[in-house]
């Protein structure tokens, strides 16, 4: 159930489970998607792309069992051409990879819809929107990280809205409003109009959804009124 409709666009939310109980991945997940949550996003990392490592696809299987909607995996790994099919076959729906770690994006990209998902490009804060200009008409959607990858609960680069804007006028020029404009990294109630209103219509909140204070359909609930 999208988070609200801004612009005649549906704001889909994907909670990360980065900040989630690692002890309790599956039952985290589940929680969210029955608060409402559109996507489930998985951070994976290699300890080389981004300096944190995380899971791999035995994890996604396992959460796979748990959900039932979209599970999104946002590849922060050195080249991933080498683990695509390994998510894939653990139950990803989509997979999401940064331009910055593979020197072969084109084929990555059709590597990836080649195999039935849908494919993603993620660009880190400076990295500069011109180098989506070749591959822009073949994915499915675009991640604009709010902060450097690799950690959760980190703050929101105020400068990404502009990059947000400018990406938002982008995909309205070449008449691509189908691609998503996911923002990832410091997102929370006070920020998340913000980020929306310059033209982001998929969220990955994870620390303002897994935290100590508030209970995931709780934090849900108040991103949901943030927007309204
Ligand atoms: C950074 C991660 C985080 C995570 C969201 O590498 O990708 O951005 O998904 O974490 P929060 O919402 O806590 O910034």
């Amino acid at each position: 159930m999208p988070l609200a409709h801004i612009n005649n666009r549906s704001v889909l939310l994907a909670p990360s489970i980065l900040s989630a109980d690692f002890a309790r991945l599956g039952e985290q997940a589940y929680h969210a998607e029955q608060a409402g949550a559109d996507w489930i996003q998985v951070d994976v990392m290699d300890g080389m792309f981004v300096p944190n490592i995380t899971i791999g696809p035995p994890v996604v299987a396992a959460l796979r069992q748990s959900i039932s909607i979209t599970l999104d995996c946002h590849l922060m790994i050195a080249q991933p051409e080498r683990y695509v099919k390994s998510f894939i076959d653990a139950g990803a729906d989509h997979i999401t990879i940064h331009a910055e770690a593979t020197t072969h994006l084109h084929r990555t990209i059709q590597h990836i819809k080649e195999l039935g998902v849908t494919a993603g490009v993620a660009l880190n804060p400076a990295t500069p929107l011109s180098t989506l200009e070749e591959i822009l008409s073949y994915i499915d959607l675009v991640l604009i990280m709010g902060v450097n990858p690799g950690f959760g609960g980190q703050t929101y680069i105020p400068t990404m809205t502009a990059k947000i804007t400018r990406l938002r006028q982008m995909l309205d020029q070449h008449n691509l409003s189908h691609v998503h404009l996911q923002v990832d990294g410091g997102i929370k109630a006070e920020n998340i109009r913000d980020v929306t209103q310059a033209g982001a219509n998929n969220l990955v909140i994870g620390s303002a959804i897994y935290n100590d204070t508030q209970t995931v359909a709780e934090s849900i609930e108040q991103l949901r009124r943030a927007l309204a």
